[in-house]
């Protein structure tokens, strides 16, 4: 009866119950033992050593069982907490540089190794940084409304430069359209010799399409030294283009014309799909148009408080998303600006 009632008891709870049935003050076997009194004397000796190995007997199958249901459980136990240390495990998705930031970078490094400085510049300016100082005249078409925008509507009379007189009727307080007002902070505070770049957020009120982003990055850069000539200009350019597109391009300087810079020029820079002989990527022509640039016009390095008998200098300013575009052939500028994954992720 004990044998069966031992392996019936699966639980801890139920084997001391069981325990108590047969062993405890009430139990079988107690009882057994204190009727013991009522035995004929000779007969007592007899029982008493069977009760007592009986006893025995079972006190040590209670324990074995105890020990044998600990295993169980234990093992129960482990089995529901099981981990799998040979599942292989769940790859944290660590976050990438966006490209724009990538190539910002890569040219910043690029003209620091020339020794250059990394500069920034508020976004909101005043007409003052982001065209006056800058050579604009007061009816140049980009100081309009429908070029830039502009975020204050003070009257004229309450600008900010009490000697700006937009005649375009806006105020002076506007969303920079270019990073060329760093330029003009860095000459009021710095003199030369000055050699800087400033990346930086432009906005300009232009619908986007494939070709156009109302808010875009420009890199712009400043030399201003004693001596500095076009051939200085032209040897810089020529070397970062070739360690942004690589040693085997060529180089070309189209006349141009911006108000801050005389002369002025675009650069281009050979077309790397059909090696210059004109493909679809660069629309027949063998090259690819990447900058605008020319010699700081004295009119600037006068309005920013420097001697323009003894000092001369180049600027030059470009898109990094066309440089995005072209280095990787990206149909669609908006998608820079979307942060789709399957697309960002790729760079
Ligand atoms: N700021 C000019 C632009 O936005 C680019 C430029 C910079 C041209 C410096 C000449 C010199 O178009």
């Amino acid at each position: 009866q004990v044998t069966e009632g031992l392996a019936a008891a699966e639980s801890m709870e139920a084997l001391e119950a069981l325990r108590v049935s047969v062993l405890g003050k009430k139990g079988s076997l107690t009882q057994i033992m204190r009727s013991m009194g009522k035995l004929a004397p000779e007969e007592r000796p007899v029982m008493g050593q069977l009760a007592n190995t009986v006893r025995g007997n079972v006190d040590a199958a209670i324990k074995a069982r105890r020990e044998e249901l600990g295993r169980e459980l234990m093992e129960r136990k482990m089995a529901a907490d099981a981990c799998d240390v040979t599942l292989p495990g769940r790859r944290l998705s660590h976050g990438t540089q966006h490209l724009i930031s990538q190539i910002r970078e890569e040219v910043e490094d690029i003209f620091c190794g020339l020794g250059y400085t990394v500069e920034d510049g508020p976004y909101v300016e005043s007409t003052w940084y982001n065209f006056t100082a800058l050579n604009a005249p007061e009816d140049h078409p980009s100081r309009s409304a429908k070029d830039t925008f502009y975020v204050v509507d003070n009257a004229p009379g309450t600008m900010l430069h009490a000697e700006e007189t937009n005649v375009q009727g806006e105020s002076d307080v506007l969303l920079r359209t270019q990073t060329s007002g760093v330029q003009v902070h860095v000459m009021e505070r710095q003199k030369p010799p000055i050699y800087m770049i400033c990346p930086g957020t432009v906005f300009r009120p232009d619908t986007a399409d494939a070709n156009h982003l109302p808010q875009f990055t420009q890199i712009e850069g400043l030399v201003v030294d004693e001596g500095i000539t076009f051939g200085d200009f032209k040897g810089t350019m020529d070397y970062f283009l070739r360690q942004v597109f690589g040693e085997d391009r060529a180089t070309r300087y189209r006349p141009h014309f911006f108000p801050f810079t005389e002369p002025s020029c675009e650069v281009d820079v050979s077309c790397g799909v059909c090696g210059g002989k004109g493909c679809r990527f660069c629309k027949g022509t063998g090259w690819l148009e990447i900058l605008g640039a020319g010699m700081v016009d004295p009119n600037v390095l006068e309005y920013c408080g420097i001697d323009s008998e003894k000092y001369t200098g180049f600027a030059f300013g470009m898109g990094v998303e066309r440089i995005a575009c072209l280095r990787y052939d990206l149909p669609d500028l908006r998608m820079l600006m979307t942060g789709d994954m399957r697309f960002l992720s790729q760079f």
